[in-house]
């Protein structure tokens, strides 16, 4: 093997390391506005991280390790008192490349936006699905 070629295999190697382990922190956060509660519960296959009433101004945030399958999926029903959805908040097939430490959102009256990490923006990525709080749970 050539050391360029040796070279390029360590490089492989740390990046495939690398993001397989890269500990990734999902946040969602209340920007609704003053005296608004978001109301949330986030799960995963194997996890229910609970329903929370989070105030203006919170935030709730887990973090986790990808898994090397490609296959870990976090998702959340959220609504306040003018909307509510269902949202996928990390999918390992949309987000690996999108995301690698901050998988930030918040929610604002008009839906969902998620950080940009790059480039440090929040970007609207999800309306409220629904024009009423419906049922969460
Ligand atoms: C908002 O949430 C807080 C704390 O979780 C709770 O004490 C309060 O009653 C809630 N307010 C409304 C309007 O639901
Ligand atoms: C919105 O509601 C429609 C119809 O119930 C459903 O198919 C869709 O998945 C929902 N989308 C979100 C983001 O909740």
């Amino acid at each position: 093997m050539k050391i360029s070629n040796a070279y390029v295999f360590m490089y492989a190697l740390v990046l495939v390391l690398w993001l397989s382990e890269a500990e990734r922190h999902v946040r969602v956060a209340n920007d609704l506005g003053q005296g608004l509660n978001l109301t949330i519960h986030c799960r995963s296959h194997n996890d229910d991280l609970g329903l929370k009433e989070l105030p203006y101004g919170f935030y709730f945030e887990w973090a986790f390790n990808s898994n090397i399958w490609g296959s870990t999926v976090f998702y959340c029903d959220m609504g306040w008192q003018q909307g509510s959805g269902h949202y996928d908040v990390f999918v390992a097939r949309r987000d690996n490349s999108r995301c690698h430490y901050r998988c930030w959102w918040v929610a604002r009256q008009d839906g969902l936006y998620a950080l940009d990490e790059q480039h440090n923006v929040y970007n609207f990525w999800f309306p409220w699905n629904k024009t009423a709080p419906g049922v969460l749970l």
